[in-house]
């Protein structure tokens, strides 16, 4: 008999671990997460440092080759980065016809697409193909990952623009990661707060370990697939509202409730057994306060003190994290707020319709999921679990006729 509740489940075939939890899959040099302190280090740095000093193509450089870069070395990196912004006709033909859809959907297909066009991506699918992965498809492959890098704001931007009615804008060569995508996005030179926070958030998204989407990332690579699609993959399983979806949610829910004075009602609602969850609020690894979430508050804060808080979004957040985190529903479970809580508020207010906030993501995140990539091909084997069968054995089959 099979529980259908915990993190182990009794089986027939014996214990099973119940969505993975606390399963190693690999060992990583790429990033760490203490869940308990609520701390995260990118390659043994605290993301409060890099979220204080650092640029996103800086961590970005960091994240992918595991030390930070000198001047020449992110300034070519940045420059490389600059020259691959751009899109295939054909990918953007495809954006174009699913400028109706929610963005994520049109993502995940322009990632795959734009990797059938990449001689780059298919010389290298094809050497791995043949069990080559030597120095030369190591390069190949670097490439393709700062590829991937530079044109996922491009893919989310030009969404944004069809999806309007509206011309794209061309990437611009003289403008930063975060600036450019704003500037792609809205046609202006952007304003240096909403940069600033666009370049936080990218930051402090870069790498999470192996969430359900590295992890998908890793699946998809692990059968030599390549490296466009390991990351189609991830995007897709980014879009739930259990991962990368939750930003969106969260907003969604603060604009719904409307009002501070709601917030216990609210709170009280997703104690109730089979009630509404919380969005942006618990996390399978942090049993403190998301270091990231922290910060961004701050943020989303200095942002809201500057241009207003007219739909009391931030007052709303406010209200159900003091709820939260004084009920012991949520103290016995260690639930806080999680990023996802508090990323939105800023963005809504930069004027970003919140079906962007989990593209944005996918922005930041896209460089996490291919250093992990490159990392496990160093020593690659497919992953194949087991499942354990719990249904009947040699059924007689019977003619349709006669069922
Ligand atoms: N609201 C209310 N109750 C919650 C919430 C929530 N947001 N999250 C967890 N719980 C409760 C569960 O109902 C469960 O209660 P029980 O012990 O009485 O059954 C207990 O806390 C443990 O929760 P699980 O769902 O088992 O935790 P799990 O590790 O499987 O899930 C997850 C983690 C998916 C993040 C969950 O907390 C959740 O759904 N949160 C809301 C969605 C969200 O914010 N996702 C973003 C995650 S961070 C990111 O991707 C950037």
């Amino acid at each position: 008999q099979i529980k259908t509740a915990g993190k182990i489940l009794q089986s027939p075939c014996g214990p099973i671990i119940h969505g993975l939890e606390d399963v190693l899959i690999k060992s990583t040099s790429i990033s760490d997460i203490d869940g308990e302190k609520g701390i995260l280090w990118y390659r043994g740095y605290r993301i409060e440092d890099l979220a204080r000093h650092s640029t996103y193509e800086e961590v970005a450089y960091l994240i992918l080759y595991g030390k930070l870069p000198n001047k020449k070395e992110l300034e070519d990196f940045t420059n490389r980065l600059k020259t691959y912004r751009d899109l295939n006709s054909a990918t953007i033909e495809i954006i174009k016809n699913l400028s109706k859809a929610h963005p994520m959907f049109a993502i995940e297909s322009a990632v795959a697409a734009e990797g059938a066009f990449d001689e780059d991506n298919l010389k290298l699918a094809e050497a791995l193909k043949v069990g080559r992965y030597k120095a030369e498809e190591k390069e190949l492959a670097y490439r393709v990952a700062e590829k991937l890098i530079a044109k996922m704001p491009t893919i989310v931007a030009y969404h944004y623009r069809f999806s309007r009615g509206l011309d794209i804008i061309r990437p611009r060569r003289d403008l930063s990661h975060a600036a450019n995508f704003l500037y792609m996005m809205f046609g202006k030179d952007p304003d240096p707060l909403a940069t600033k926070g666009i370049e936080l958030y990218l930051i402090l998204h870069a790498d999470h370990e192996v969430p359900a989407s590295t992890f998908t990332a890793h699946v998809v690579a692990s059968t030599l697939s390549d490296m466009y699609s390991a990351v189609a993959a991830a995007v897709a399983a980014l879009k739930g509202p259990l991962h990368g979806g939750a930003n969106e949610m969260a907003v969604r829910g603060y604009l719904e409730i409307g009002d501070p004075s709601k917030a216990k009602e609210v709170v009280e609602a997703a104690t109730k057994p089979g009630g509404p969850k919380l969005m942006g609020v618990g996390h399978r690894v942090y049993k403190a306060y998301d270091p990231r979430a922290k910060i961004f508050k701050e943020f989303s804060r200095e942002y809201v003190t500057k241009f207003g808080d007219p739909k009391k979004i931030f007052a709303v957040a406010s209200a159900i994290e003091q709820e939260i985190l004084n009920h012991p529903y949520f103290q016995q479970r260690r639930l806080f707020p999680n990023v996802d809580f508090w990323s939105g508020i800023a963005f809504y207010y930069m004027g970003i319709p919140y079906e962007y906030f989990t593209p944005i993501f996918a922005v930041s995140r896209v460089v996490g999921w291919v250093a992990h990539i490159l990392e496990y091909w160093e020593n690659n084997r497919i992953f194949r679990p087991r499942a354990c069968y719990v249904g009947p054995h040699d059924l007689q089959y019977i003619p349709i006729e006669q069922r």
